[in-house]
């Protein structure tokens, strides 16, 4: 068996042509141009190449971005008086503070520090509670683009046992709780987890998501099952930098149903997310229906 190919960059692009379509909607019956702020402190080379990956990415479906640099040595204050500048000014929609932010910056006291209402990486104690409680709200980007690109092959993912590995906050925690809201029966597996393989091979639906390279094996996979690998780690092979993810893809694809290659699998989901989540804002903040956004 050789497994389908989830390709996350054609489905990333048909949602953003939807999300485009939903910009252009909100223009012309309210006059409304939606607005991201992206905030960078310091300049991790990672980090400065996603930055303005969003704000190309977020112009392209129509609407406006900001972006606000602050030095490696920013005070954590004045970060936070960003934020709160940014959450007064009715022009912007979303915030977004991109992470990791230096070691001396409390990440977690200045992410809370964002209007719920612009919380468009939902990162906020009130969006995961929401989450949580299954109520509306902002919901995280990557897992939101891993459940996206898990149903576009599975019918249903109703009762499926889905085992997320990697417990971040970012991406395991959340994503867990989107698969619960879709009927499935969830494991979380961790670094803690005694026997990894086994509790994968239980799985219909794999989710990687801990950050190390090729940790998943092939033989950890069960026939047929659905592969979401979220990991995506650069390595040396061969005198070459290449990115991997954590399954070892050319081992777990010979058993697989379907799997997301790195890259071009989660990775552009995450951006058309956030945008997703921007027009979702944009729409709520002043009492006005979201359009709707969909993957063809
Ligand atoms: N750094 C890596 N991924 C993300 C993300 O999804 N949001 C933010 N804010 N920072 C990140």
């Amino acid at each position: 068996m050789s497994a389908d190919l989830i390709d996350g960059k054609a489905i990333a692009a048909a949602l953003r042509e939807s999300i485009a379509g939903a910009v252009s909607s909100l223009s012309a019956s309210h006059g409304v141009k939606p607005a991201l702020a992206v905030v960078l402190v310091g300049e991790d080379p990672a980090s400065q190449v996603y930055v303005r990956n969003k704000g190309i990415a977020t112009e392209k479906a129509g609407m406006t971005s900001i972006e606000h640099r602050l030095p490696a040595d920013a005070a954590q204050d004045d970060v936070v008086a960003l934020v709160r500048s940014l959450n007064a000014d009715n022009d912007v929609d979303g915030i977004l503070v991109q992470l990791p932010l230096p070691d001396h910056i409390n990440s977690a006291l200045v992410i809370n520090e964002i209007d719920p209402s612009k919380d468009v990486d939902g990162l906020t104690e009130v969006n995961a509670g929401r989450l949580m409680l299954g109520k509306d709200g902002l919901v995280p980007c990557t897992p939101q683009g891993s459940v996206i690109l898990a149903k576009t092959v599975r019918e249903s993912l109703s009762g499926l046992h889905a085992v997320v590995v990697g417990r971040s906050i970012l991406v395991g925690k959340p994503l867990a709780m989107l698969l619960l809201a879709e009927n499935c029966t969830v494991t979380m597996a961790h670094s803690r987890t005694k026997d990894l393989a086994a509790t994968c091979r239980e799985a219909d639906i794999v989710c990687a998501a801990v950050g190390r390279p090729r940790l998943i094996k092939g033989d950890w996979i069960k026939e047929g099952a659905t592969v979401i690998d979220v990991g995506i780690n650069r390595v040396e092979e061969g005198g070459k930098s290449r990115l991997v993810g954590d399954v070892d893809f050319d081992a777990a694809k010979a058993r697989a149903g379907a799997i997301t290659p790195v890259p071009g699998g989660v990775g552009p989901m995450t951006i058309a997310c956030l945008l997703k989540n921007t027009v979702i804002a944009a729409a709520r903040r002043r009492g006005l229906p979201v359009p709707e956004i969909t993957v063809k």
